[in-house]
């Protein structure tokens, strides 16, 4: 039993070194203490030699004071922010046989801690937001998803909801045995098909499901900036890849303004009218590119704490050449890309964009050739702005600014340099 004293000890010092603010004091659930380690979960000799199912519960156990060389989870975070492309990043995840893919979960945080928080920008708000945010993401990545409950409204009874923000977008909530309705005979379930045809979730084999994976990722659009992720980034406990997806602001732009209707509707009129509305919420454009320029700052100038847990993506990039790009992701990743993962790939980029237009968040309709095509639905005065607004961060990223309205029209003039940026190691 000495491995246990020892762990106990151990977990006990990793759980005081990290910080656990605003949310002790929010959420009615107390904070989750790690189960007490027996000698089968130490990696002792004479434990199981099989996959160890134990991996990874309560994300306590994944500790890096215990061998799992041979079976260390991967806990990517996908780090975007709405319309930057990140469906398609997190398919490239979700297709994986060996990934437990979850959706934005932080959705569920925000509804029920700050309903109002896209309109206040209230640093209070958001370091309670932010606190809740890494204390969930590290009990989900631990497989822990009754944490998750204490978030979703109205509270699951029974370990059961139907109301788990975009469940159709995760594979292995889709299929068996978390849901009986497709077989492996039914390929890839289009998300409304599994909210329709899968019974409510069971919160226990959703757990257990990503239990027998090997990996989790998690895609997330709440956070602002890589900079309020140290803590989770440092855990540990935890072993976190990040892939950072950024996308030419004025892309993001476009593709909200068609997205969002309402929110976005004075940018349609202005559009429409040729006119800027005197009560534009300018906010709309200037935080995404604060937020980038911040982020992308940090990651590049390359902190201790982002060693070898940090690959800046531009959306671009990947949709001009997926199975490349996704391969160099697979490759910073530490995993291997498997058959899954390809077919997707080459099921979805190429030419099929009437299958797309189905799905607000589809995948499908953003990928490839119409990376650009922004540029042919914006008015050179609104670009004109944006990129007066977002000049800095356009620079760093690589996107050229246009100089006239013939040279925005005109597709065979790229506004994407050539620009490499080499995962941080
Ligand atoms: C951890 O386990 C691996 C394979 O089981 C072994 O090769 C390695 O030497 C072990 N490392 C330590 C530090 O015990
Ligand atoms: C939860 O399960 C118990 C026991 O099976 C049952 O009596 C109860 O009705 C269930 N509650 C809901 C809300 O389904
Ligand atoms: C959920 O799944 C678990 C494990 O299979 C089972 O024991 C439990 O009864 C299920 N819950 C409900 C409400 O069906
Ligand atoms: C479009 O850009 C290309 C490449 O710079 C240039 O050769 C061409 O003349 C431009 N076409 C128009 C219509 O301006």
């Amino acid at each position: 039993m000495q491995c246990s004293w020892k762990a106990v000890l151990l977990l006990a010092l990793a759980s005081v070194a990290i910080q656990y603010t605003a949310i002790r004091t929010l959420t009615s659930k107390p904070f989750q203490l790690c189960p007490m380690p027996s000698p089968q979960n130490c990696g002792l000799p004479g434990g199981p030699e099989t996959e160890p199912p134990f991996e990874g519960r309560g994300g306590c156990d994944d500790s890096p004071y215990f061998n799992f060389s041979a079976s260390r989870k991967t806990h990517i975070l996908v780090l975007a922010t709405t319309r930057s492309g990140s469906s398609f990043v997190g398919q490239l995840l979700n297709q994986h046989s060996d990934v437990f893919y979850l959706f934005e979960p932080l959705y569920h945080v925000q509804t029920t801690l700050i309903p109002r928080l896209s309109h206040s920008r209230n640093a209070a708000d958001r370091r309670v937001m932010l606190g809740a945010s890494r204390d969930l993401l590290r009990s989900l990545y631990g497989c822990d998803l009754y944490f998750l409950e204490s978030y979703i409204k109205p509270p699951p009874a029974n370990h059961t909801t139907d109301k788990l923000f975009r469940r159709g977008a995760s594979r292995a909530l889709c299929s068996q045995p978390v849901c009986d309705a497709f077989g492996p005979a039914d390929g890839n379930v289009e998300e409304g098909d599994c909210v329709k045809k899968c019974a409510a979730l069971n919160m226990s084999l959703a757990a257990d499901a990503c239990r027998e994976k090997r990996h989790v990722a998690i895609k997330i659009v709440r956070v602002p900036e890589i900079g309020d992720l140290r803590a989770l980034v440092e855990d540990p406990r935890l072993n976190i890849k990040v892939i950072q997806l950024v996308r030419d602001p004025r892309g993001i732009l476009s593709s909200r303004i068609e997205t969002f209707r309402d929110t976005y509707r004075l940018w349609r009129i202005w559009r429409a009218t040729g006119r800027r509305p005197y009560n534009l919420d300018l906010s709309q454009l200037t935080v995404v590119c604060e937020d980038f320029l911040s982020s992308v700052s940090t990651g590049l100038s390359h902190p201790h704490w982002l060693k070898g847990k940090y690959m800046l993506v531009r959306y671009e990039d990947l949709a001009r050449n997926p199975l490349l790009k996704t391969k160099e992701i697979y490759q910073y990743l530490g995993l291997p890309m498997d058959k899954n993962v390809e077919e997707w790939i080459r099921a979805n980029t190429r030419g099929s964009t009437e299958l797309s237009a189905k799905h607000k968040y589809g995948t499908v309709r953003d990928s490839a050739a119409n990376a650009e095509s922004w540029r042919l639905k914006l008015s050179y005065d609104m670009v004109e702005y944006t990129q007066t607004t977002c000049h800095k961060v356009l620079r760093q990223l690589g996107y050229n600014a246009v100089k006239s309205a013939e040279d925005l029209k005109n597709m065979s003039l790229s506004l994407v340099q050539d620009k490499t940026f080499v995962p941080f190691s």
